[in-house]
């Protein structure tokens, strides 16, 4: 398998910028897409060089053309979505919020498990190169020990029922949407938390419009992570040391520049590198993945998805 063939359900905002920048990876190409509007299907299936434009998910799995597809549905969709391709034996590329809840993630987990079919969430961040040296630079100590990371995410979105950032039935709110991106910060860098309060507000249709989670991790740093539909933030996250301080400038979670200032106050910019929009990273990941015969990720398994989805699970149940 030199070439991945890709296959995509959805033809919506993401899987736009995910299909441009699959000109970035090497040997991967559009082999198909679904939509449930056709017209949109055929359109983005001319405007990206798809080989084919399907008229249901199950034509396009159906062909044998396919060596993994990407789902770039709505969160409430994902869980359908996963399964019909991991039933028919295709691996998975899914979006995040990975699913619902962390009992819809477990089934799809044990899907891809039992027919030993690749799955992975779509975790972009992961991959790319600003995030890897801010993480990197952190374990090296360059801020000392951790003191607290402070990040936020908001954009105004006027409240709309029927789009998918509102609609319960799609995920819609500020943390499935949003806020997983601050969250995935705050445990990624500094660990699982020991404890945490959540303070929210909700929309008239009674989804969350603003989260804040404040915590304490196990090794005692704190962090504050704020998820917003009401304002647009300065979409940075800060984490203080003793030491100095490094910043995710904005978009904290894209290719983005770091700054890491010292207890002087004397800064260092590190540029990041821009190349199309960054989803080529955990493309290009998944190729290698399926060219090594793995069935999960090495750099963030299955199980970092499970937990992610549990600590969000744990934040809606602290919503009262
Ligand atoms: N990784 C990232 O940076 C990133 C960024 C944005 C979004 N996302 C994730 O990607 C997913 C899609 O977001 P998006 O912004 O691309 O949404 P979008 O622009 O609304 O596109 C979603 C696609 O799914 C279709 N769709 C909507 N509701 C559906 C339903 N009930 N059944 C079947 N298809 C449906 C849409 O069709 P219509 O065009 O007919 O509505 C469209 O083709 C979400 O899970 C989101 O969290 C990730």
């Amino acid at each position: 398998m030199k070439t991945i063939r890709w296959g995509i359900l959805g033809a919506g905002h993401i899987a736009g910028k995910w299909a441009l920048d699959l000109a970035h990876v090497e040997d991967a190409t559009l082999q198909a897409v679904w939509a449930r509007n056709p017209a949109k299907a055929a359109e983005f299936g001319k405007s990206f060089g798809a080989n084919r434009v399907a008229n249901s998910v199950q034509d396009l799995l159906a062909e044998g053309d396919l060596d993994a597809v990407y789902v770039a549905t709505p969160h409430g969709r994902h869980h359908e979505d996963a399964l019909a391709c991991l039933e028919a034996g295709i691996p998975v590329l899914c979006e995040k919020a990975f699913a619902l809840d962390s009992r819809q993630a477990l089934e799809m987990i044990e899907c891809a498990r039992t027919r030993k079919v690749f799955l992975m969430e779509a975790l972009w961040t992961r991959f790319l190169p600003s995030f890897l040296e801010g993480k990197r630079l952190l374990e090296e100590k360059a801020v000392g020990q951790y003191l607290s990371i402070t990040t936020d995410f908001g954009f105004a979105a006027p409240y709309a029922p029927q789009s998918r950032l509102w609609d319960p039935q799609m995920g819609g709110g500020a943390l499935l949407d949003i806020g997983l991106y601050p969250l995935f910060f705050a445990r990624e860098l500094f660990g699982p938390f020991a404890e945490f309060k959540v303070e929210w507000i909700r929309a008239p249709n009674g989804v969350d419009r603003r989260i804040q989670v404040r915590g304490r991790h196990l090794g005692g740093a704190r962090s504050d992570s704020l998820a917003t539909f009401d304002e647009n933030t300065s979409c940075r996250s800060v984490i203080e040391g003793t030491l100095g301080t490094l910043t995710f400038e904005r978009m904290f979670h894209t290719q983005t520049d770091l700054v890491l200032t010292n207890s002087q106050g004397v800064s260092k910019r590190i540029e990041a590198i821009h190349q199309g929009h960054g989803y080529q990273y955990e493309t290009a990941h998944v190729g290698n993945c399926l060219r090594h015969g793995l069935l999960e990720s090495p750099i963030w398994p299955l199980s970092s998805t499970l937990e992610q989805m549990e600590f969000l699970d744990a934040i809606r149940q602290a919503m009262t």
